[in-house]
């Protein structure tokens, strides 16, 4: 097992560029190698869960260079029509938008291919997807009968369908997508709320019809449900990608800055599309300072250095249609939180628990051990700021987001803390610990 043990930080000073956006890395990937002709993705994530979605595209007989020196990949498109059925299972490693979109893809294919990660993605709920593809017409079996991978997935001849998922999920919705693209007819999804449009925005400036607004029906409580619909057969063209720096690593840095007291750091080149960027606007409403110093246009992506200083935080509630702008940051939050003054409400958020782990379960024991006062609830936490924390021995659950919380809540705390299981941030941030050193 691999141990990180991490002490009290003093202050936290310099400048940081976080590693390119995991969503769009995938997409490049998967759409890359979709269109005709080349794609080349700059600043691409080399991290465990994008180099599972190359291994996947290679097996489908994509012809993909990968510079990792550079964080470069060059995607040989073939085309909607030119995948090829794979020899063996598809392998997805931990990642769940792998497993995800690329079953969209594969519900498009004629061949029949099978779908299987590591242990934790095998426990991940994939009826979301089940449901919508059979209903295109495709037939995908969960071969254990569980609802879970491993899948086996055929399809071709889809027909469009207007799907209402019960989830804003930006999976759920690319993987429909997808394989509306090979649907007779539109195919368009409603979701409870607007979560990422990493695909929308890419499938558009790859040549697809796309549209994406607010649908009329429903509105309700802070919620705005999201219509995006997708036309079939597009020609899709390769593209030059500059992927921006991905917003769930910077926020680890915009963590840390705010809640060690004396610091000042400057995170370069981070994604800031709104749909991601909840985490700004709760460390505003929270009390912290975070300056857009400089906003840019990559393809469709806004993207901005962040000057981010300590402040004393204050409790907040974090609810509704912000959650899904901030779903993979919640754990880094809960830690914010903790070191607040006042009570901070997270709810809406039961989507928590069904990540790489139960963030819910993982950040309560973990914060818990560190002295914070938190509550689990069936959607979220509720967190009594102690105003200090103190060292322990806590558990990664072999879930990056939560190791790289916890070694945020070790810059904070009294003592020494050390987290079990820390390696796992190879899934989306190899260099997190030796980044992090950078800034003590
Ligand atoms: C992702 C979507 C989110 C997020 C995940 C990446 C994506 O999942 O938690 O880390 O790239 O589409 P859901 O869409 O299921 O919420």
């Amino acid at each position: 097992m691999s141990i990180r043990e991490i002490e009290r930080a003093c202050a936290l000073h310099g400048e940081i560029e976080v590693p390119g956006d995991k969503s769009i890395s995938h997409r490049s990937i998967m759409l890359g190698a979709l269109a005709e002709g080349d794609t080349r993705a700059s600043h691409f994530l080399m991290s465990a869960d994008c180099l599972s979605t190359i291994s996947c595209f290679r097996q489908l007989g994509i012809d993909i260079e990968e510079d990792r020196g550079a964080d470069t990949v060059v995607v040989h498109g073939k085309g909607l029509h030119g995948l090829q059925a794979p020899s063996e299972t598809l392998d997805t490693g931990n990642s769940g938008t792998t497993t995800r979109i690329l079953s969209g893809t594969l519900a498009g294919q004629t061949f029949q291919s099978q779908i299987n990660g590591d242990s934790s993605i095998q426990t991940r709920p994939m009826k979301r997807i089940i449901n919508p593809l059979t209903e295109m017409g495709a037939q995908v079996t969960s071969l254990r009968g569980n609802d879970c991978t491993p899948l086996a997935i055929s399809g071709g001849h889809l027909h469009g369908i207007d799907y209402l998922s019960p989830v804003a999920s930006a999976q759920v919705k690319s993987c429909i997508l997808l394989a509306g693209l090979y649907a007779e007819g539109r195919t368009s999804v409603t979701e409870p709320s607007l979560s990422r449009n990493h695909t929308e925005l890419m499938l558009r400036g790859f040549g697809a019809e796309v549209s994406s607004r607010a649908a009329a029906r429903s509105r309700t409580a802070g919620m705005t449900p999201w219509r995006a619909e997708v036309c079939p057969e597009p020609h899709l063209r390769g593209q030059d990608i500059i992927i921006p720096g991905d917003i769930s690593s910077a926020a680890y840095f915009i963590a840390a800055g705010l809640i060690v007291p004396g610091s000042e750091i400057l995170v370069k080149n981070v994604g800031i599309n709104p749909t991601r960027a909840g985490i700004l606007e709760v460390a505003r409403g929270m009390g912290g300072q975070i300056e857009v110093i400089r906003e840019y246009d990559r393809g469709g992506e806004k993207a901005a250095d962040l000057l981010v200083k300590s402040a004393s935080l204050h409790g907040t509630t974090i609810e509704g249609a912000l959650i899904p702008t901030l779903i993979d940051e919640i754990p880094v939050i809960a830690v914010m939180a903790a070191c607040a003054d006042g009570t901070t409400v997270i709810r809406d958020a039961a989507e928590l628990k069904v990540k790489e782990s139960d963030r819910i379960a993982a950040m309560t024991e973990n914060l818990k051990a560190m002295g914070a006062d938190i509550t689990p609830e069936e959607d979220g936490m509720i967190i009594r700021g102690t105003g200090s924390l103190h060292g322990a021995r806590v558990r990664s659950f072999m879930d990056h987001r939560v190791a790289m919380s916890m070694a945020v809540a070790a810059l904070a705390a009294e003592g020494t803390t050390a987290i079990e299981d820390a390696d796992c941030v190879l899934i989306s941030y190899p260099s997190f610990y030796e980044d992090l050193e950078k800034l003590i």
